[in-house]
């Protein structure tokens, strides 16, 4: 009898209580436990080793895809590369699948969905995410068209994502006047996903006029840039009633809410539709946080006849290579408005739907002219404060 059988054929022998023998099975429950865990561990190494082999560190992290990490679905895919190229290591070794092979064959098939959408690096470390790929995120914006509501703000945003280095919002986030509650977090995830070099851009026009928003705007970012499209305050007021008019359906006359009383001579600067046109009130507030060069101005009517020269001071202003020029826009003679063409090659161009570039109720004469000697001194402090003549009559 050998050693490993002497001892406990002699302890047995010993024993010769109750106690003796419930102690021995304890010690041996232990030890036939203790050997199944070793048995565990080896394979567990097995089935994970050769991961620190296979170019693990060569794996992007997962902020270099730029996906939230808080969001499960993206850290799977991560995770998954290690059992992934694990499977195909076993498959090569092992002849006949043990219970560790099952093991990782299920964790693999649960997984090879998911990788299938993952962009990494393939076992022999190619880098199948593209180069231009990493850094890609949701990032506040960089530059935001602030206003002015029916100055031409939805046509200088389409045109502006023809740009390959702009990405914008569809809809207008609103964050800084109606959902500043909602945190900058909830703004962020409004953004589309940019590259580093990209810029992201918003439009809400009435932040131009909210007297909360440019201090807001600041304390996001000092740096952001502020561009303005601004029109004659006469016709914007008449595009803003257009456009009341046409979501509402019957609605008072124009005359009866610009002027108190029925009287031409006396305006009522309470009505938003006039108010909003008082740009040098709404400038002052900005300027009382931002430096004058920060905001770039956008001459409305010169966007529709001219918008080629208009584009390329905006993007001078943007630092934006000037990708966009005159070439890419033609005019929709039966709307009279531009379009533009997405590359210089397309036939087709991209031209704003119907709720741009509406016809117009036709007003009495009295009422424009009284509308334009209103909004003169406005405008003359306007064009002082801007150093701009926009020259409207
Ligand atoms: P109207 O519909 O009164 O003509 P916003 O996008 O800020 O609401 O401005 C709407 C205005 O943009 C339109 O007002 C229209 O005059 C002007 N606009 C400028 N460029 C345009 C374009 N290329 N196509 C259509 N409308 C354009």
């Amino acid at each position: 009898m050998d050693m490993w059988g002497f001892i406990p054929y002699r302890t047995f022998r010993n024993c010769r209580k109750k106690s003796c023998y419930q102690g021995l099975l304890i010690v041996s429950l232990l030890l036939t436990l203790s050997i199944l865990s070793f048995n565990t561990h080896l394979l567990t190494q097995d089935l994970w080793s050769s991961s620190r082999y296979s170019g693990e560190n060569l794996y992007p992290k997962l902020s270099d895809f730029g996906h939230h990490n808080r969001n499960l679905q993206n850290i799977l895919p991560f995770e998954s590369t290690r059992s992934h190229h694990q499977g195909k290591h076993d498959q090569r070794t092992r002849k006949s699948p043990n219970k560790a092979d099952k093991l990782a064959t299920n964790w693999n098939m649960t997984l090879t969905s998911k990788l299938s959408q993952a962009k990494v690096p393939s076992e022999r470390g190619e880098d199948t995410l593209g180069e231009k790929e990493r850094g890609r995120k949701r990032r506040l914006p960089q530059a935001i068209i602030i206003g002015v509501k029916k100055g031409g703000t939805r046509a200088l945003l389409e045109f502006l994502r023809v740009h390959p280095d702009v990405l914008a919002t569809g809809p207008e986030p609103h964050f800084f006047d109606k959902h500043y509650h909602r945190g900058l977090e909830w703004y962020r995830d409004l953004m589309p996903e940019t590259l580093p070099h990209q810029m992201t851009i918003e439009k809400t026009p009435s932040y131009f006029i909210t007297k909360e928003v440019p201090s807001r705007v600041y304390k996001m970012s000092n740096s952001t840039k502020l561009i303005l499209v601004v029109r004659n305050p006469v016709t914007r007021a008449i595009s803003d009633y257009t456009q009341i008019l046409s979501k509402h359906g019957k609605i008072k006359s124009f005359q009866s809410s610009a002027f108190l009383h029925n009287d031409t001579n006396k305006i009522n600067s309470s009505w938003m539709v006039i108010r909003i046109g008082l740009y040098v009130k709404h400038l002052e507030n900005w300027l009382s946080v931002f430096p004058r060069k920060q905001i770039h101005f956008v001459h409305g009517e010169n966007l529709v006849t001219n918008p080629g020269e208009e584009m390329r001071k905006v993007q001078e202003f943007l630092g934006l290579q000037p990708l966009i020029t005159e070439e890419h826009f033609f005019m929709n003679k039966t709307r009279g408005f531009p379009c533009i063409r997405k590359t210089l090659n397309s036939k087709r161009g991209h031209c704003l739907d119907e709720s741009k570039g509406r016809k117009h109720p036709t007003l009495p004469a009295k009422v424009i002219s009284s509308l334009r000697r209103f909004y003169r001194p406005f405008n003359a402090k306007f064009y002082q404060m801007t150093n701009i003549n926009f020259h409207w009559t």
